[in-house]
């Protein structure tokens, strides 16, 4: 068992070790899993290949690290809890041994059907237990699950399968979402339809919708099981060898593969699960994530089921079928952590008091937030109303690159302050630098941030491009991580995120490409080209301005073409990326060598119609006038 940091200067001591004698102080924590052969060597590593490697020679298996190595103390204590949309529905409740059965058979379902340790699996799924059977009896087998957020795109699902060339689709026949239904099976069959590497889609059954079933490729999952055997000894795993796949946006180009190994990733996940979250025995962890996102990977599922942990999968939506579910969950189970995003905390904060007062919150022990910045009203709100002056509050910065948590608090030890996510984890070692790199040693500074030094958890690179990989996180900086995100110390070293510094939009805690969406955009057939900036929104964190240059406008003038334009994006990449506001413009503000200064458009997104800063490199400067007057016409 991990052991827990209990004291601010048991956390000095650590972090110390993990940065004086970084091998030994990871060697002693992953001494504490199940191993079917040891490491020869704890690390090696270049960020310049980049190369990196850990744990190496080292073979194991995460799940039986999960099951194996707790069945006999925890077979019968609940592993996940479900709790389903309909809040009078019945539960589901998979104790160590029901989830060990249950991936052991599917593990078997997807031998059976040819699948092999490095083939690649695609998830389009709702958030059943189904979900996390499945992407446990990928990691039993070493097949390499890719799994697809169920809100993406029929075309943005292809594109995954055809980039990891997925040979089978895991998915269901639709999913509840509050009042409504999903047609997750229609959305695959149109994916599938041109993805000829797919060669079956094993399909569970919730809603009971009327579907299309092809004999052919098609599987019903109860069918698959019903027959499977229970007896399922792990596939032996190379800690290098590639657990999972999971697409994120990036400034340029289409979405990465990001790729996780299994040795390092479980012993990071593990580790920080257990450190920030200061979990017990018989607490009962709740993370409002999705599995379709990092978070869900690392803290729904795997850092949880690796500390033998409780955790809650909830299918729904937080304001159905009012805004007090998520208080609902938290006193009908006993929620001990409650893990959520700050945009679902203001958007809960905005629906007023009432779905808060009269709810039993006094289980809460630790509250966290990820993905954005987390404003000091939100955070207050959280600290006072659901935390009632009693919970700390964990701040938790990190990446899908990043695997796990890399700078936060860790719950009731460091000291918290609203909107910093104070402190770099044991074996975290960030550094600030200036454009050109050059670091910035002070306390109490501003810039960029970056990693110096290789952690467990991080990404090894890029599915099917390394190059990418070298470019996109090594390449700014010589011999640095960079995060891509800006960063504020103070003068107590706490750090401040800031939020992306690149072409990266943060919409509600999710990852959004400008580039992305401005090709989605330009599909249109009367868009000859736009620019695509984010703007403060006060629920979802950021939302999505885009500037417009259309040829003509068809029937339906300005605002059929605005509507047109956001039902183009929804079906290109899904809801998540549909721009708030649009604004048509005769041209875009470009320098004469034909790059369009997207600085003079954040601030005119913001609001701030001065302090452009530089602009004698624009080619024609009335052009940012007559976009300040149609932009103050568009409010
Ligand atoms: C980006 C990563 C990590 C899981 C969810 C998002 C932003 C993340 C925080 C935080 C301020 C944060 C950063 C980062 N971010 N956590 N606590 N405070 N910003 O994962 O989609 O890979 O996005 O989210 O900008 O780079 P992701």
């Amino acid at each position: 068992m991990i052991d827990k940091i209990s004291t601010l200067g048991g956390y000095i001591h650590e972090y110390q070790k993990s940065v004086t004698k970084p091998e030994e102080f990871w060697s002693r924590i992953a001494e504490s899993f199940f191993w079917k052969k040891k490491w020869d060597k704890i690390l090696d590593w270049n960020f310049s290949e980049p190369k990196i490697n850990w744990f190496t020679n080292g073979k194991m298996n995460i799940t039986e690290n999960i099951f194996e190595r707790h069945l006999f103390i925890r077979g019968n204590q609940p592993a996940i809890i479900w709790e389903p949309n309909e809040p009078n529905d019945e539960n589901r409740v998979l104790t160590y041994n029901e989830l060990f059965t249950e991936v052991k058979k599917f593990s078997n379902v997807l031998l059976q059907h040819g699948i092999k340790k490095g083939d690649r699996i695609a998830f389009y799924m709702p958030m059943i237990p189904e979900l996390a059977i499945a992407m446990l009896a990928c990691a039993r087998i070493g097949a390499i699950h890719s799994i697809v957020f169920a809100g993406f795109s029929a075309n943005s699902l292809a594109d995954r399968i055809i980039d990891a060339e997925a040979k089978m689709v895991i998915t269901s026949d639709g999913g509840y979402r509050g009042s409504k239904i999903i047609p997750i099976k229609e959305i695959v069959d149109e994916a599938v339809s041109t993805c000829p590497t797919v060669e079956k889609v094993i399909v569970v059954q919730r809603t009971n919708s009327e579907i299309a079933f092809d004999d052919k490729i098609d599987l019903w999952w109860h069918e698959c099981m019903a027959g499977a055997e229970e007896y399922h000894e792990a596939e032996t795993m190379d800690a290098e060898d590639t657990l999972f796949i999971l697409y994120t946006s990036g400034s340029t180009d289409k979405p990465k593969g990001i790729v996780h190994t299994c040795g390092g990733y479980m012993v990071y996940t593990a580790y920080t699960f257990k450190n920030v979250f200061q979990y017990s025995d018989g607490d009962i962890y709740f993370c409002s994530a999705d599995i379709g996102w990092i978070t869900g990977h690392s803290y729904i599922v795997y850092g949880p089921l690796l500390n033998g942990a409780t955790t809650m999968m909830f299918e729904g939506i937080p304001t159905y079928p009012d805004a007090g579910r998520y208080w609902d969950i938290v006193s009908k189970y006993n929620v001990s952590q409650f893990y959520t995003a700050p945009t679902a905390i203001r958007s809960l904060m905005s629906k007023g008091q009432e779905y808060v007062e009269n709810k039993d919150l006094s289980s809460l022990k630790v509250l966290g937030t990820v993905g954005e910045p987390i404003n000091e009203e939100a955070w207050h709100w959280y600290h006072d109303h659901i935390g009632k002056n009693r919970c700390p509050i964990v701040d938790t910065w990190w990446q899908t690159e990043t695997g796990g948590i890399a700078i936060s608090p860790i719950a009731g030890i460091i000291p918290t302050k609203p909107s910093f996510a104070t402190l770099p984890l044991p074996g975290i070692q960030p550094i600030i630098v200036d454009a050109e790199g050059k670091e910035l040693s002070e306390k109490s500074v501003e810039g960029n941030l970056c990693i110096k030094y290789p952690w467990p958890g991080m990404l090894r690179t890029i599915w099917g491009d390394h190059e990418r990989f070298k470019k996109t996180y090594f390449s700014t900086y010589e011999n640095l991580y960079f995060t891509g995100d800006g960063v504020k110390r103070d003068e107590d070293g706490y750090y401040r995120i800031l939020g992306r510094v690149d072409d990266v939009i943060n919409v509600s805690g999710h990852r959004m490409g400008t580039a992305e969406v401005e090709n989605a955009i330009n599909e249109h057939p009367l868009v000859n080209e736009s620019a695509v900036v984010g703007f403060p929104h006060d629920i979802k964190g950021q939302g999505i301005y885009a500037f417009v240059v259309c040829g003509e406008l068809s029937t339906g003038g300005v605002e059929g073409i605005k509507t047109s334009i956001q039902k183009g994006v929804t079906k290109i990449i899904g809801p998540i990326a549909k721009p708030d506001r649009i604004q048509l413009v005769r041209s875009l503000p470009k320098t004469r060598s034909g790059k369009i200064m997207r600085r003079i458009l954040r601030k005119i997104a913001e609001g701030d119609y001065s302090n452009f800063g530089d602009i004698s490199t624009l080619l024609d400067t009335s052009v940012v006038d007559e976009i300040i007057k149609g932009a103050l016409e568009n409010v």
